[in-house]
């Protein structure tokens, strides 16, 4: 069974303690989750376990990254399926903190990183990234480890979390870990649980759009709005998709691209009757 800590005092003491029995040699990875763990989650920590001696799993619903009549309150919460999850793979330590323990005063810290948080999701999420930003941090430094892992599945929170390392000379190895794809296509996500049966059939769309889009990548169209609004019209065809966000082609850094090259990203963010979902493509010159 992982060992459960939900005080940041706990949490010093085992570390500290972990720490003076492996030495300096050893590595401690860190996978930041908000629980009500799928596949993708298990991938990111199954890829610690292999490259670390400790694995330490978070689980914490954090308000600050969510907007004013968002999904907080109904954010599905497991922690003892979530608990199952972390003995199966073998996790070391669940830092499941409260409130308190991670806010005992509400931050005043604000972080902006131009050209990554005032693009995309920040247009339909106002201030979401500051609330990922100042939490993952806030983890960063209670934890300490040696390698933090996650999902390409968020493209644009990878790279904030990326950049905010290299700026602030963060001593950890930010590892990205590829989208995990349930046999149909559809990314896992925790939100994944409020669709219907119907309305994850319309789902599907946002795959069969990457793949559309490549296709024509592949047959040799590199022009970025000839892609976004070839995935426009075929996504609008599917009724319970009630709200496109946003569509986009980036390059690897998020920055616009004229013309589409490999590893180049389509980004889509849309809503499925009540749900939000968000996904991305990297285009990849070989056909898929
Ligand atoms: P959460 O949505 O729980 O995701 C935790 C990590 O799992 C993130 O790095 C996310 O990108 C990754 N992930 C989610 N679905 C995935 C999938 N299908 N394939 C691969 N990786 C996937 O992202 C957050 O929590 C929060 O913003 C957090 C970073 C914990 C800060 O609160």
């Amino acid at each position: 069974m992982p060992r459960l800590i939900k005080s940041v005092r706990e949490l010093k003491t085992i570390l500290h303690s972990i720490r003076c029995e492996l030495g300096n040699k050893k590595n401690i990875g860190f996978v930041p989750t908000m629980g009500y763990l799928h596949e993708g989650h298990r991938k990111l920590i199954k890829l610690s376990k292999i490259q670390n001696d400790i694995t330490v799993v978070s689980i914490y619903v954090n308000p600050l990254q969510f907007g004013e009549g968002e999904d907080y309150e109904r954010y599905p919460r497991n922690l003892a399926r979530d608990l199952e999850v972390c003995e199966e793979e073998g996790v070391d330590i669940v830092f499941a903190p409260d409130d308190e323990e991670i806010y005992p005063e509400k931050p005043k810290t604000l972080i902006d990183v131009p050209g990554l948080t005032d693009i995309l999701e920040e247009q339909f999420r106002p201030g979401h990234f500051r609330g990922v930003a100042v939490v993952v941090i806030k983890l960063f430094n209670l934890v300490q480890p040696d390698r933090a892992y996650f999902g390409e599945k968020d493209y644009q929170q990878l790279k904030l979390i990326q950049r905010l390392v290299r700026d602030l000379a963060f001593p950890i190895e930010i590892i990205p870990v590829e989208t995990v794809r349930e046999e149909d296509g559809l990314a896992y996500s925790s939100r994944n649980s409020y669709l219907s049966a119907q309305e994850r059939e319309s789902a599907l769309c946002i795959y069969k759009s990457f793949l559309m889009a490549q296709k024509l990548f592949s047959k040799g169209n590199t022009d970025p709005d000839l892609i976004k609004e070839a995935v426009r019209n075929f996504i609008e065809k599917h009724p319970l998709v009630t709200k496109i966000d946003y569509i986009d082609i980036r390059d690897e850094e998020l920055r616009e691209v004229k013309n589409i090259k490999e590893n180049d990203r389509l980004l889509v963010a849309l809503w499925v009757g009540n749900t939000r979902l968000i996904d991305n493509w990297r285009f990849k010159n070989e056909n898929v």
